[in-house]
């Protein structure tokens, strides 16, 4: 199976930093499998992809931590949608681990289904993660101008 290189362009962006930098990392190790695929040997691949698998389910983790805290009235469907995903990811694992050549399939599956995830179920919840992040950093900025005043003022 030929899988389609994909960069990270602007339209992938939820803007949110730290999401946005975590998905681009994902990318870029997807991009990191396909050039050890060409020209090294079948366990460089198999480490490499475990970093990938590992990366992507920690950040599912930290995403799923950050809406919970938003409160996204949405939070369970996004949670099963990531569980139902990292299940997929877990029987490609056992497949490649019993000695078949999945690469091209786990990477051509996380790549389209990644892509497909950002633009629709991220970016839905981006909206409320943003208003609370700003919430948190309004309370943290008055916190300390309180602290100030009454150290100073
Ligand atoms: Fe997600």
């Amino acid at each position: 199976m030929h899988t389609v290189s994909i960069n990270w362009s602007s339209d992938l962006e939820i803007g949110i930093p730290v999401i946005d930098s975590q998905h681009k990392r994902i990318l870029e190790y997807i991009s990191k499998v396909k050039s050890v695929q060409k020209n090294q040997s079948r366990s460089e691949v198999m480490a490499v992809l475990d970093e990938l698998v590992d990366y992507t389910l920690s950040h599912f983790a930290f995403e799923e931590t950050l809406i919970a805290e938003a409160g996204y009235p949405f939070l369970k469907a996004h949670l099963k949608v990531h569980a139902l995903f990292t299940r997929r990811i877990e029987d490609y694992c056992q497949k490649a681990k019993a000695g078949m050549d999945v690469t091209d399939e786990l990477l051509h599956t996380l790549q389209s289904w990644l892509v497909n995830h950002i633009q629709h179920d991220d970016r839905d919840y981006s909206k409320v993660v943003k208003a609370n992040l700003e919430e948190a950093s309004r309370r943290v900025r008055t916190k300390k101008a309180s602290w100030m005043t009454r150290l100073f003022g």
